[in-house]
């Protein structure tokens, strides 16, 4: 019997790679396509434990070249495309936001076009929290699927252009599509361009860290696993056409999250530098997980084990984030951060 393929967008960044790795062990039934261009943020080193196993497979590609996406899913013809890829850092997309746009807009279009020819079983969109915009400091205010899109940043506005593609791709076409929309992850392979990792790696060697504005901004925390398995849960049992947020309550100030972490490793807070805020910064983000819940799904973290986890999956794996800490971002952290002081 032919094993049905599952195409995974972005599966040599953070959480395309947890998933592709959660996928291919949890199921000898599929066949796992990780497709990638490798950009900065894509490392194929961590999936040297999976490589060798023959229901995954690799393939180079940008999803907004038309040509090579259209040959491809002719010549595989994939059932289900689980879509990651994406430019993910809002830094970035604050100081270069035409990228963004070029890579989740035009990038997923071209990917439902070719979902759309090829007939695919289901097409299932990771998207962000991040398009519903900012919450106020109310404990009592949540996101939930029904919050209108208001994103504040270039990388939102680009995600949030790209789940209104989806959604027109499914009530226009009838292409079978999910969207879900999560809170901030964290776990290992976090890219140290991104909060949690860049103070781990930064408190380690002993480095100032960055913290914008006064440190009072809200994030929703959710361990990348816990998402993994949210999202295998949409594939298999998501409704058609639905969006689901996924969330666990871990709601936590930044400035609770770094001195969580200097806390752990024995650091003095002497380390946190107060910086220049972040242009646009959202105030708080929070998901209400109710739909999903219904649907099944719970989280197994719980903030503080999941946080002490990532802290020794980083100290256990210096090689892997030193490597990427000691070439090009070098002078992406010196760009970004001179100017914040
Ligand atoms: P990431 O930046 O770690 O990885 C993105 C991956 O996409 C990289 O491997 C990169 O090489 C690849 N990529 C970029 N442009 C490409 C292109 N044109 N063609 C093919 N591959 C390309 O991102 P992440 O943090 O793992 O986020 C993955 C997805 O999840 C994104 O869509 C993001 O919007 C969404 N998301 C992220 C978070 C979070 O906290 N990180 C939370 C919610 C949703
Ligand atoms: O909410 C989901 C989103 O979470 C995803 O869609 C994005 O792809 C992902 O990057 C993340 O976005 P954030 O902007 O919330 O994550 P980041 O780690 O960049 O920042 C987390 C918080 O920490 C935010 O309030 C900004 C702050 N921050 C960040 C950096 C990099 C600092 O204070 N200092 C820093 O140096």
């Amino acid at each position: 019997m032919n094993k049905k393929k599952i195409l995974v967008t972005g599966g040599a960044g953070f959480i395309g790679g947890n998933f592709v790795q959660y996928m291919v062990n949890k199921y000898e039934k599929y066949d796992i396509y990780n497709l990638d261009l490798l950009t900065y943020a894509g490392d194929l080193t961590k999936h040297s434990e999976i490589e060798k196993k023959e229901n995954y497979h690799f393939i180079k590609a940008d999803i907004a070249d038309r040509t090579s996406i259209m040959e491809l899913f002719r010549k595989e013809k994939f059932d289900f495309v689980v879509h990651f890829a994406a430019e993910s850092h809002v830094d970035r997309s604050i100081t270069n936001p035409e990228i963004f746009v070029q890579t989740n807009v035009m990038g997923t279009q071209v990917l439902l076009d070719a979902a759309k020819e090829v007939g695919v079983t289901k097409f299932v969109h990771v998207s962000t929290d991040e398009v519903y915009g900012e919450l106020e400091f109310d404990p009592t205010t949540f996101f939930t699927e029904e919050t209108p899109l208001q994103p504040n940043s270039p990388y939102s506005a680009s995600k949030a252009s790209s789940d209104l593609l989806v959604r027109a791709y499914y009530e226009t076409y009838k292409l079978p599509i999910n969207i879900t929309r999560c809170s901030n992850n964290y776990g290992p392979y976090h890219f140290p361009e991104k909060l949690i990792p860049l103070t781990i790696s930064r408190v380690v060697n002993e480095e100032k860290v960055p913290v914008y504005g006064d440190g009072a901004n809200i994030r929703d925390w959710l361990h990348v696993l816990d998402h993994c398995s949210a999202i295998d849960l949409v594939l298999h049992e998501g409704e058609l056409g639905e969006v689901y947020n996924v969330g666990g309550h871990n709601e936590r100030t930044n400035l609770e999250v770094v001195k969580t972490i200097i806390k752990t490793l024995g650091k003095s807070e002497d380390l946190i530098e107060f910086v220049k805020d972040r242009l646009g910064h959202d105030k708080r983000y929070a998901i209400d997980p109710t739909k999903l819940e219904k649907l099944g799904w719970k989280p197994t973290y719980n903030f503080e084990t999941g946080i002490a986890q990532t802290i020794q999956w980083y100290l256990d794996n210096k090689e892997w984030w030193k490597r990427i800490i000691s070439g090009e971002y070098q002078k992406y952290f010196k760009k970004q951060y001179s100017n914040n002081r």
